[in-house]
């Protein structure tokens, strides 16, 4: 399945710096780190909370505008090797200059200009979503949301919220959502990983988003399946990180062939890559192994991803054609 074309809408941008790239940076830097890392220099972290912790830690290693773009041209350059023709990374304000608009911006505009050279050079497209973190609390989501609101547009193209889905609940953040809705941006919560079913129903009711971050929890309640199906509601579904974070024990487990059957509209997705040790392309191994999922099956998808995405006509029918490679 390698050589299929991917579509990618879940993505954290630090969470798919490759390890060695960090620690790069750490050394540059005169930076001691190197609790993040095992003996083989991969990302070490107990559980799903720690793993957050180290995640901070690591993007700690990246400090400036300058660092952001060499780390987009880093993690582009594994999606090429999956065949990722597009991606939607998330990228927190709250990392790239402390949620200032002004900083924010330099960082930005350092992302996007590795975002066209890996456009050229290596024919992925990428668009961001800036996610707010929930752990970090309302009142600094809110300070995001203003970021996202003054950076709105045709890079920009969506709103999100990650981290810790066991502190607050959605409406904390409603009013963070209203703002990034009013600047034209689309919106996309984490739920449903940590939190069950009833996670998944408040995102949907109380933030009017319309992508759901794993959401793979919903399959608790056939009501609420029943209702994302009827909705179109968008799963960004990452089974190797539910496998590796023990959600669920192996990828035969993973309910992504059963919402799929019971009409929801899933997609495929890799969340932190290297902390996960996955790749798209063993994204689509693992399921083709667990569930027989043939080519007609991964093209159907990506189409339904690309269909979800939050970019412009354009790009999508521009990307249309490459799906059909
Ligand atoms: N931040 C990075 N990866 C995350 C995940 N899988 N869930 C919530 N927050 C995250
Ligand atoms: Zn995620």
């Amino acid at each position: 399945m390698d050589g299929l074309p991917k579509v990618e809408l879940h993505l954290h941008l630090e969470g798919a710096a490759p390890p060695a790239f960090i620690a790069g940076l750490a050394k540059e830097k005169h930076l001691d780190i190197a609790g993040v890392f095992d003996e083989r220099g991969n990302y070490r972290y107990k559980d799903f909370w720690d793993f957050l912790k180290v995640y901070e830690a690591a993007t700690s290693a990246l400090q400036s505008p300058r660092d952001y773009q060499r780390l987009v041209l880093a993690v582009l350059e594994e999606s090429a090797k999956s065949g990722v023709v597009y991606c939607e990374t998330f990228v927190s304000p709250d990392f790239c200059g402390g949620r200032d608009v002004g900083a924010w911006k330099e960082y930005l505009h350092a992302m996007q200009e590795a975002a066209d050279e890996a456009e050229r050079d290596l024919g992925v497209t990428l668009r961001g979503i800036i996610t707010c973190i929930r752990h970090f609390g309302p009142e600094k989501a809110r300070e995001t949301a203003r970021c996202a609101a003054e950076t709105a547009g045709s890079w920009i193209v969506g709103f999100g919220i990650a981290g810790d889905e066991k502190i607050g609940v959605p409406k904390d953040f409603r009013w963070s959502f209203d703002c990034a809705r009013e600047a034209g941006l689309r919106l996309t919560a984490h739920a449903g990983e940590w939190g069950g079913p009833e996670s998944v129903r408040d995102a949907v009711h109380d933030l009017g988003v319309e992508r759901i971050g794993h959401g793979v929890r919903a399959i608790e309640d056939l009501a609420l399946v029943d209702e994302l199906a009827e909705t179109g509601i968008v799963l960004e579904v990452c089974p190797g990180s539910n496998v590796t974070l023990g959600i669920y024990k192996t990828f035969r487990d993973h309910p992504i062939a059963e919402l799929d059957r019971r009409g929801v509209k899933v997609t495929i997705s890799t969340d932190d890559p290297p902390f996960f040790h996955t790749t798209m392309a063993r994204e689509y191994d693992e399921l083709h192994k667990a569930f027989d999922w043939d080519e007609g099956q991964f093209r159907r998808i990506a189409r339904q991803s690309l269909d979800a995405a939050f970019c412009d006509a354009d790009t999508k029918a521009r990307i249309g054609k490459l799906l059909e490679a």
